[in-house]
């Protein structure tokens, strides 16, 4: 199954000093029909490793193209390659568009919604509040938008551009951590004080119909609480994390759990409809057991954070070290992350949809 296609990059420009917007051309577009919220999962080999990264799309479903916005990371091979090398004419391969960071878009219904951006986090929350203001001619969007200092917000001028468009309808609040604003409540990190004041006096939470969030794990958490401590249901809540877990983090609770009770397992791996039997030693996840047997299974950050390694367990029991991608109804009906998972039971079936 060719999971990976062919885009050929039709325009790279920079955004700010230190991300680029790369706008692509898929070979089969039709594989390439995205929902606003989703992202993409590249691969590339960089000196004989391959790597796999996963990069949101920032153009609104209106837009008429494929973008996507990619911010260099320190020390982030990826990411510093496609902002220094990246050029028009060559080709990325990436898997076709994936991800739950999305609700429907109802054009008949007049929503207010929230969204709580920090740095590039801005990628599929632009995608989102693009189509919605477009789509939804009576629904609400504000923007609360959190960065270092004013050169390095992503998308400034379009976001100037979207506010004049919709005027009445769009609004954006910039948090600046070290450029001092006109409002004192606008400058510095984001944190649960910042935001009570917001809520009082800046937003009506009691009014929000959707709260998105996207952005580093600890602000996401943060406002995640207060969102829920203002009266916002997890429903209400839809949140994308990237790049947790990085190798060398501490080990959670729940991946000490997950270690103590793993076991050595045969497993029945099914993917494309095909199944294999594989063993899996103990401690050894599901996706490294099926990579071990050259099984081409699905993934992308191996840190339990896009769910892109997604399988249902259908016979026997696993464990999962981090989960920061599936929902709870998800992981009820027995969908797990494969990159996270440790069989507990000495057989297992699990199944790639
Ligand atoms: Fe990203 Fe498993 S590969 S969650």
């Amino acid at each position: 199954m060719a999971r990976f296609h062919d885009l050929t990059v039709t325009d790279v420009h920079k955004t700010i000093r230190d991300a680029v917007v790369v706008t692509l051309q898929p070979d089969t577009p039709e594989d390439f029909d995205f929902i606003p919220g989703q992202y993409l999962t590249f691969k590339r080999d960089f000196d004989g490793t391959e790597l796999r990264r996963n990069y949101s799309i920032c153009a609104g479903k209106d837009d008429g193209v494929l973008q996507i916005g990619i911010k260099r990371v320190d020390g982030g091979t990826f990411s510093s390659w496609a902002n220094a090398d990246l050029q028009v004419g060559d080709t990325l391969q990436a898997m076709e568009p994936t991800g739950t960071f999305h609700t429907p878009i109802e054009p008949d219904k007049a929503k207010a919604y929230v969204g709580f951006a920090g740095g590039s986090g801005i990628t599929p929350v632009l995608s989102i509040l693009k189509t919605v203001l477009k789509r939804e001619p009576d629904s609400h969007f504000t923007l609360v938008y959190a960065n270092r200092g004013v050169n390095s917000i992503m998308f400034r001028e379009e976001l100037e551009d979207l506010k004049n468009t919709y005027m009445g309808r769009f609004n954006v609040i910039h948090i600046l951590e070290s450029d001092a604003q006109e409002i004192d409540l606008f400058t510095g990190r984001i944190d649960a004080a910042k935001l009570t004041t917001l809520f009082d006096k800046w937003i009506d939470i009691a009014d929000v119909d959707t709260a998105y969030i996207c952005g580093p794990e600890p602000m996401m958490l943060t406002i995640r609480d207060s969102l829920r401590q203002h009266g916002l249901t997890d429903d209400q809540i839809k949140f994308e994390l990237f790049g947790a877990d990085q190798p060398g983090r501490a080990k959670t609770p729940a991946a000490i759990k997950a270690d103590a009770r793993a076991v050595g397992a045969e497993a029945s791996i099914i993917l494309d409809g095909t199944a294999r039997s594989v063993h899996v030693d103990k401690g050894q996840t599901i996706l490294e057991a099926a990579l071990a047997n050259d099984m081409d299974a699905p993934f992308a950050c191996r840190a339990g954070v896009c769910s892109t390694c997604k399988c249902k367990v259908l016979e026997g029991e696993v464990d999962m070290r981090a989960n920061h991608a599936l929902e709870d109804y998800e992981v009820e009906q027995g969908y797990v992350l494969s990159c996270q998972s440790v069989p507990v039971t000495d057989k297992v079936v699990v199944e790639y949809e």
